[in-house]
């Protein structure tokens, strides 16, 4: 199968297989394969009126080796669960999970793009409440699914530092809201302010805490550092996402002999960190190039040259190196796929 692998961008693509598995009577069934793209619910199924519904993002990547790897997919499970309980979803237990994606990968093998074309097969699982209710409450039936699709390399101009704005006339999430799970609800009240920021030239928005306006919260899909005294910064939030690529950072960050701090970042420090980055599962590492906060009228001008700084860059390599296989997995991440 010929797909223009260098080419592909982030975006849906079709492949030939989801599989499914439907929660009813207070249990989960069989995983069931298929190959349409749509789903038959019933019109009053919760996912449609209260947004009864969580997601999870992953990947699988091809090594040099031919192998099939699948970074982390517990700490996906994980937090599917966490989601699951903070919107009273049914739990997907974590074998189910796991037979579920690997199964979806396995059926769609051609699909994952080759060694050295820097793309991967991005993989979705989705919980769906599909039980009917007009009334506010969780359903009685759910399904639980998983696609996939080869998505290209995020960046498309090569590694290079983004501008990001300040958005302080939306908050994506509330102090104690479902930010540190991920449910749609938290992407629709996202969509106004990152239209937003791209309307005005910038790569995602840059949210601060909602209840105060002083520290830094998360970029549009992704978690925030930045890094300055060979230190690694990273917000401490009850409303943000935590990302696994920003977790796996940390540790790759300690490894590499950096302090790792986990703690509120006041606005105001953004202009002593000599590297910044956006990190998640689609971009590995966004660096960020400058930060403007249009309502203070601040730039902070992180990058200097224009360029990625050297420790996020050296991250950045550690952690593709491991997915792909290209450097040993010292701390247990992968998991290949036969
Ligand atoms: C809001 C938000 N923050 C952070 C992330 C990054 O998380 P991860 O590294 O697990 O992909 C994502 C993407 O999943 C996200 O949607």
């Amino acid at each position: 199968m010929e797909l223009d692998w260098k080419n592909l961008g982030f975006g849906f693509r079709p492949t030939d297989y989801n599989v499914k598995c439907y929660y009813r009577d207070g249990k989960w069934g069989e995983l069931e394969v298929s190959s349409s793209q749509y789903l038959n619910i019933h019109i009053s199924a919760t996912c449609l009126h209260y947004g009864q519904e969580a997601f999870e993002g992953m990947k699988a990547y091809m090594g040099k080796d031919g192998k099939i790897r699948i970074f982390r997919w517990q700490e996906n499970a994980k937090r599917m669960k966490s989601s699951a309980e903070g919107i009273k979803l049914a739990v997907v237990p974590d074998d189910l999970f796991h037979e579920a994606i690997v199964k979806a990968v396995r059926l769609n093998k051609k699909y994952v793009p080759p060694y050295g074309t820097g793309a991967s097969l991005y993989i979705r699982p989705l919980l769906l409440g599909t039980g009917p209710e007009i009334g506010v409450k969780p359903a009685k039936e759910y399904v639980f699914m998983v696609f996939v699709m080869p998505v290209g390399p995020y960046f498309k101009e090569g590694f290079k530092p983004v501008s990001i704005m300040i958005c302080r006339d939306f908050d994506r999430a509330a102090p104690r809201g479902t930010g540190n799970i991920k449910v749609g609800g938290n992407y629709a009240a996202s969509l106004a302010s990152l239209e937003k920021a791209h309307a005005d030239g910038y790569g995602t928005a840059l949210y601060l805490d909602a209840r105060e306006k002083k520290y830094i919260d998360e970029a549009g899909p992704a978690n925030f550092f930045g890094i300055k005294d060979n230190t690694y910064v990273t917000p401490e939030s009850r409303s943000i996402l935590p990302s696994i690529t920003n977790k796996s950072l940390q540790d790759l960050a300690r490894d590499m002999g950096l302090k790792v701090e986990k703690r509120k970042v006041p606005v105001e420090e953004l202009a002593e960190f000599e590297e910044a980055g956006a990190c998640g599962t689609a971009a590995v590492i966004s660096p960020i190039g400058k930060i403007v906060d249009p309502e203070t009228n601040t730039i902070y001008q992180i990058s200097k040259d224009g360029n990625p700084g050297p420790l996020s860059t050296k991250l950045y390599q550690r952690l593709i190196d491991i997915q792909y296989g290209d450097a040993p997995d010292k701390f247990g991440w992968i998991e290949i796929v036969d």
